[in-house]
């Protein structure tokens, strides 16, 4: 394994089971999703830490002419409990978009859930429980980490490379290894790397699950976010069985909405049964004013605003961070969504240097609450979509200066 390892470049994390004394509700407080949900609308800050885009960016005008064509459709049915399973209409919607990237699935194998979160809760929760060990991406989203560590499972870190992303071989290593129940992959535009499963590779992933068996929980939040199009997903690949898929309009449409969805094969009953425990149903007001707003011409103009403003802050930001950060900086090569993830050229104490950015207004996801195993290399993730262009250049000079 050291052979392999060395090869092997890792962008953070470690070939080990996190830690049996991991925390993650202590990490979630102090840097953790807690931590950056209450920086959400903190004035006065450049908040480059939370991963969502300005309020700018938002659809608002046609979410509103949604809105009003729902409730005109819907009169007083827009108003009432409806089943757990989600908006009858919007749940053909999201079925037919899929569709159209290449997955074989009917309105009524989808589930729509209060955002990815939700979606990710249950998904969890219906594959594993206390003992069991759960793969993830290293670095990985932190609440991924979170929700893993609460149902009491173990974290098992899979190594990503800045140039292929996962490594479909040195996976299959570690997962014959430890055998997990499960292994969660953000497949397109993973948070916080940038990275994608080459479409080439996708089959594979997916073959390779159903022969060690092993679900796959895939997060596919970011894929509408993609410069071209959104690749076929790992579930095109998938008849239900192996597949466990999650996503949500949150980051492509509106964050407030809170509506997301699973297509849960095997795994409906259960998780619907936990949705209804949880909350009964999500937002009706909320379901059909996406699904009117899927349906109008508004969405294809505002995805492709979204894209183009996101790309030309990326880059912006790259060109600030080439020019003001330390020589020996590595920037991914992200194409799509908001984010960009930095690695220094040595090891920083990054909580001094985000307390120091702090307090002169600057705030970015420091590399530790994506990992459940020590850090090889100090990272950042950057969201470069939240702020202006004034202030995300401003954010990284100062964060240039801290890092001096
Ligand atoms: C990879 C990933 N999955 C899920 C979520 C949760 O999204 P939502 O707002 O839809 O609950 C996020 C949010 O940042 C994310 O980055």
């Amino acid at each position: 394994m050291s052979g392999v390892c060395e090869s092997f470049l890792l962008i953070s994390g470690g070939w080990f089971l996190a830690e049996k004394d991991y925390r993650p509700h202590e990490v979630c407080l102090e840097v953790g999703l807690l931590g950056f949900m209450r920086q959400v609308g903190q004035p006065g800050l450049i908040n480059l830490a939370a991963g969502v885009p300005a309020a700018e960016l938002l659809p608002v005008e046609g979410l509103k002419r949604a809105f009003r064509k729902a409730t005109q459709e819907l009169g007083r049915g827009m108003w009432v409990y409806q089943t757990p399973e989600g908006h009858g209409p919007l749940r053909e919607t999201l079925a037919h978009r899929l569709r159209g990237r290449g997955v074989k699935l009917a309105g009524s194998d989808v589930l729509i859930t209060t955002g990815c979160t939700q979606a990710l809760h249950l998904a969890i929760r219906a594959v594993a429980g206390p003992g069991d060990v759960v793969a993830c991406e290293s670095p990985c989203y932190y609440n991924t980490l979170e929700q893993i560590a609460g149902v009491g499972a173990r974290a098992l870190p899979l190594p990503m490379s800045r140039e292929r992303g996962l490594w479909l071989e040195e996976a299959e290593v570690l997962l014959k290894r430890h055998r997990p129940k499960a292994m969660v992959l953000c497949s397109t535009l993973s948070n916080p790397s940038g990275a994608s499963i080459a479409p080439r590779d996708r089959r594979k992933w997916v073959e390779m699950a159903r022969r060690l068996g092993v679900t796959i929980i895939e997060d596919d939040i970011y894929a509408e976010l993609s410069d071209g199009r959104a690749p076929k997903p790992l579930r095109a690949y998938d008849d239900g069985s192996t597949v466990l898929y999650v996503t949500s309009y949150c980051k492509s449409v509106s964050p407030g909405l809170r509506v997301g969805c699973a297509v849960p094969g095997r795994w409906f009953e259960s998780m619907v049964a936990m949705k209804c425990q949880a909350d009964l149903h999500g937002s009706l007001l909320s379901e059909a004013t996406l699904d009117a707003f899927l349906k109008s011409p508004d969405m294809e103009k505002h995805g492709e605003r979204l894209k183009e403003v996101c790309r030309r802050k990326r880059a912006k930001a790259r060109g600030v961070m080439e020019a003001c950060f330390p020589e020996g900086t590595e920037i991914s090569r992200s194409e799509g969504g908001f984010m960009l993830w930095v690695e220094l050229p040595e090891r920083r104490d990054l909580k001094a240097v985000s307390e120091k950015a702090l307090r002169r207004g600057v705030s970015f996801a420091r590399g530790e609450v994506f990992s459940c195993v020590a850090p090889q290399r100090s990272g950042m993730r950057i969201n470069c979509a939240k702020v202006t262009e004034e202030e995300l250049v401003r954010g990284l000079e100062i964060l240039g200066e801290c890092l001096a």
